[in-house]
């Protein structure tokens, strides 16, 4: 029983929590484990809301550099996470659970905010919010004992050093919002003052669940999570009614064809997965918070490949006006259940671990050619996939747990594949062969390049 009593203390929640006598109590002098804990935890979820913030609005933004910039912020949000979630778990007063969710009044608050009629507001909003993260920081610092709470204390001192990436990071935006259209400065003016008022009502309602929130503004909000991710114009995106149906990697129009250099615009295409992978991140609800630590990184990851694509591109005499780009697959309600689970699975369980291959061979060739950066950068990129592959099969299965015939990882990561197979024209048949064999399995799914031409 006794044990019993012990575990559900564990899994309790901020919005739940019934705390043990506390500060109050005590004149206020010092924090027990149990207030660093609770108040630890309220910087924790602010953490979280600001990394969806980042992540959701990260597709609403024309340019693929401002949007690897907003990925790389939200994942900065889930280190802070980590580092504040090891320590939580450390003090008396429960860790964050599998089940745990940001207090009701942060989402509210968060939500009001996010919806957000242009960029330079939603800059606005996001600034306004890391300084009210900061503030607490700051705030919280100077309450606990710089012995007693050391180890919280050396974690703010890490969260400090990003802190400017994240104040700075809106600037451009804000400075000049809208200056020369009278109209869109009011609109900007009456949101600057909108958000501030939401942001003081969260601060003094924190652990409350029903709060009166300030009216919100009669304006058209234009995200998070666009039904169409904004495109670059320096991407030129392939259109199936122009282009023909050709699969763009497979039968690719790319100047790189004939040369084992393709294997440099497959990394740089990598974008539209760390989109897909924001759009996950933002639509998927009620996951375990490992899973977002996880996810983030895995996004971050690919906006990283592309970068390293891109620049390696850049560096051999092209223009990414040169290529066809896929768009992204954007979210909608209805295809959230089924096509994000099934994006994910394909990603981690297929696409992924196929391209070893193919990424492997490249590398051999471009030593062979004596170009060391594509060599390297494809050596890192299967450090990183590795472990992408390894977030499939800890979150793949768990992903399509509503859905009920997906269960195992395993009975997952065959379904895909088998999918995938039927996708590309491959009989019933010949599938159950394939999938007992994974090298022939990633011959039908993907296209080998030419890796004797450089
Ligand atoms: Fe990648
Ligand atoms: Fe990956």
């Amino acid at each position: 029983m006794a044990e019993q009593i012990e575990e559900e203390s564990f899994a309790i929640d901020i919005d739940q929590m019934e705390l043990p006598p506390a500060v109050a109590e005590y004149g206020n002098v010092h924090l027990r484990p149990v207030d660093s804990n609770r108040r630890l935890k309220q910087l924790f979820w602010l953490e979280f809301e600001l990394s969806r913030f980042a992540m959701g609005w990260a597709p609403c933004f024309p340019d693929w550099d401002i949007k690897g910039e907003l990925m790389r912020l939200a994942y900065l949000h889930t280190i802070h996470m980590k580092a504040l979630k090891e320590r939580i778990g450390e003090l008396a007063g429960g860790g964050i659970n599998e089940r745990a969710r940001s207090p009701v009044s942060f989402r509210e608050g968060f939500q009001s905010l996010s919806l957000a009629p242009g960029l330079a507001e939603f800059a606005f909003a996001y600034r306004a919010l890391v300084q009210a993260l900061l503030e607490a920081y700051r705030k919280l610092e100077f309450e606990m004992d710089p012995i007693l709470d050391a180890p919280s204390l050396d974690i703010f001192r890490l969260i400090e050093m990003d802190s400017r990436t994240h104040l700075e990071w809106p600037e451009r935006f804000i400075r000049f919002a809208y200056s020369e259209q009278p109209t869109l400065n009011q609109r900007y003016t009456s949101w600057t003052l909108y958000t501030n008022q939401v942001i003081l009502t969260m601060q003094r309602h924190a652990e409350d669940k029903a709060v009166k929130w300030p009216t919100p503004l009669a304006i058209e909000a234009i995200g998070p999570v666009p039904a169409v991710a904004a495109p670059d114009v320096r991407f030129p995106l392939h259109d199936p009614k122009i282009h023909g149906e050709a699969n763009l990697l497979r039968d690719s129009s790319s100047p790189l064809n004939d040369s084992v250099k393709q294997m440099i615009y497959i990394n740089a295409t990598e974008m539209t997965s760390a989109e897909s992978m924001a759009y996950l991140y933002y639509g998927v609800q009620n996951m375990p918070m490992d899973f977002y630590i996880d996810v983030a990184r895995h996004t971050w990851d690919e906006v990283r490949h592309s970068q390293m694509g891109v620049r390696r591109l850049k560096q051999l005499g092209f223009q990414t006006e040169h290529f066809l780009w896929a768009g992204t697959q954007a979210l909608t309600s209805d295809n959230l259940p089924t096509i994000f689970p099934e994006f994910y699975a394909t990603l981690t369980m297929v696409a992924e671990p196929c391209s070893f291959f193919k990424k492997r061979k490249s590398i051999d060739a471009f030593w062979k050619f004596g170009d060391a950066l594509s060599a390297v950068q494809s050596e890192f990129d299967i450090s990183d996939e590795r472990m992408h592959v390894d977030f499939g099969q800890k979150w793949g299965a768990k992903l399509f747990e509503h859905m009920e015939d997906f269960e195992t990882a395993k009975s997952v990561q065959e379904k895909v594949r088998a999918q995938r197979l039927r996708n590309v024209g491959v009989q019933e048949t010949e599938i159950e062969q394939l999938l007992k064999n994974f090298p022939s399995l990633c011959g039908f799914t993907t296209k080998e390049l030419v890796y004797d031409q450089y």
